[in-house]
């Protein structure tokens, strides 16, 4: 029977005229051409396959950006394990490298790590995890400063990566289930957001558009550092922390050569600005009243119209706990006056006075600028209007209040939308960083994802590094040891 339909279908494609090729698929991993590298991380040295510059949709918009960058090591050609993992078992370590919510190129890794790279750190994270035997698939995405990387581009390219990945996921080594997503800063914000939104069906319009892979998008596991998230809730949530200081060192943010540069400018908020920072101090309780979070005995966490409560308590216990493990790793602890010393113990924290010690970095809004001036502002611009307004407050206080964004497309970039939704695959594993001195964002924004999730039955690891400053990728051997751990349970 079997051998007579191929007779006959030779039969028939003699007398047709010669077919045009099939048109390849550029999304089959399998036909990509690859490089052998040898990489050294720590004195160890390793081989691995070089996968470049892939392009992981059907329809690219923007070619620089829509790449992927993806790395396996060498073994898993050749039946090989490294640790525990396999080529069927390796989990794909997938660190976008979005800072800015500027456009991202994917991360690269040379024959010799250039520690003096754009990327800096950020390629040791891919070094150390390829040496553990990760495969790493590192996207890059579009950003806020071209018309095609306007909200929500930057998250529906990192969806279209995974299910890059989950398409190919039987003609490549590593194991699509086992995705862990990592980012800092506005890179850390969209690791969460991917982490939160798995396969929802809000992006799958502009998934389609781009012609990305018909896969899942959903990831086993998100690392975020300090993410800059909650956009529309974050002025509140800044001036709640950061009402009592006027003055600031400003950063000035800015790009040259994917490297973003922050230049310090100081000064002393204005008695209008004290006046805007009053007024969403004033607004943040209400927000977070409504969120119906809980503390894990069910108690509901509230703040007063004054800003104080169980919810302030929260964040400062995780101050403490975070004062206390830098104390038990040998820091002298005795110079920090805002904390309250029983003899050798830690005994409670004067939040104000630890507020004034980290500093007030940006001035009211924080992020949603009254002149539409700063890069979220730009984030949520669209074809017609470079930047637009995101909040409820400021349109209402600015001289350009009809440049407002599409409240759809503002729910697209926050993962708090989608954390507990039906119909959505959010990770089961989460591991969350903001460094106690980290003044990008307020402490209470990485506290309310933090709990939502937990809230929610998440697995989540969260914690307040001691002193450390908006930044992410310090603590590698931790940040593997939670991968492990996830990946074991
Ligand atoms: C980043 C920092 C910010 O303060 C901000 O508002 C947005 C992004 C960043 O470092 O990525």
């Amino acid at each position: 029977m079997k051998l007579l339909g191929i007779l006959g279908l030779a039969a028939l494609a003699a007398c047709r005229p010669p077919a045009s090729p099939p048109t390849p698929n550029i999304l089959n991993f399998e036909t990509h051409p690859y490089e052998v590298r040898t990489l050294s991380y720590e004195g160890q040295i390793f081989r691995v396959r070089a996968y470049e510059d892939i392009i992981y949709v059907s329809n690219p918009i923007d070619t620089v950006h829509q790449r992927m960058n993806i790395y396996i090591p060498i073994a898993y050609f050749e039946g090989g394990s490294i640790d525990r993992f396999t080529a069927e078992s390796a989990p794909i370590f997938f660190p976008n490298q979005v800072g800015g919510y500027m456009p991202a190129l994917p991360g690269r890794l040379q024959e010799k790590a250039d520690k003096a790279s754009p990327m800096g750190a950020r390629t040791d994270a891919m070094l150390m995890a390829l040496s553990k035997g990760y495969v790493v698939a590192s996207p890059g995405a579009r950003g806020r400063t071209s018309v095609q990387g306007k909200a929500p581009a930057v998250i529906v390219d990192l969806k279209a990566a995974v299910r890059y990945l989950r398409y190919n996921d039987a003609s490549m080594p590593g194991n699509a289930e086992r995705i862990i997503s990592n980012g800092t800063s506005a890179g850390g914000a969209v690791s969460a957001l991917l982490g939160a939104t798995g396969d929802s069906p809000d992006y799958a319009p502009y998934l389609r558009a781009l012609g990305a892979a018909e896969a899942s998008d959903a990831i086993f596991a998100a690392s975020a550092y300090c993410p800059i998230t909650n956009l529309e809730n974050a002025d509140m949530a800044y001036e709640w922390q950061f009402r009592n200081v006027a003055d600031y060192k400003k950063i000035d943010i800015s790009m040259l050569d994917y490297k973003v540069e922050r230049k310090e400018v100081a000064g002393r908020l204005s008695e209008e600005q004290q006046r805007v920072s009053a007024d969403l101090a004033a607004l943040f309780p209400d927000y977070l009243n409504g969120l119906d979070l809980s503390l894990p005995n069910g108690e509901k966490l509230s703040l007063s119209q004054e800003g104080e409560g169980n919810f302030k308590d929260l964040v400062k216990q995780y101050v403490l706990a975070s004062a206390r493990r830098a104390q038990s790793e040998g820091m002298d602890m005795g110079r920090y006056m805002f904390l309250r010393m029983e003899g050798q113990d830690i005994a409670d924290l004067d939040f104000e006075a630890y507020v004034a010690y980290m500093g007030r970095q940006k001035t009211p809004p924080a992020f949603d600028a009254l002149d539409l001036s700063s890069g979220e502002n730009q984030l949520f611009g669209d074809s017609l209007s470079d930047a637009k307004h995101f909040t409820t407050y400021s349109p209402r206080h600015s001289a350009s209040q009809d440049q407002q964004a599409d409240p759809a497309i503002v729910q697209l970039m926050n993962p708090l939308h989608f954390i507990g939704r039906q119909g959505v695959n959010t990770a089961r594993h989460w591991r969350i960083r903001h460094g106690s001195k980290d003044k990008d964002t307020g402490l209470a924004i990485s506290v309310i994802l933090a709990t939502a999730l937990n809230n929610c039955g998440y697995k989540v690891d969260f914690a307040l590094p001691w002193d450390k400053p908006h930044s992410g990728d310090y603590d590698l051997n931790e940040l593997f040891e939670w991968m492990q751990q996830a990946v074991e349970q």
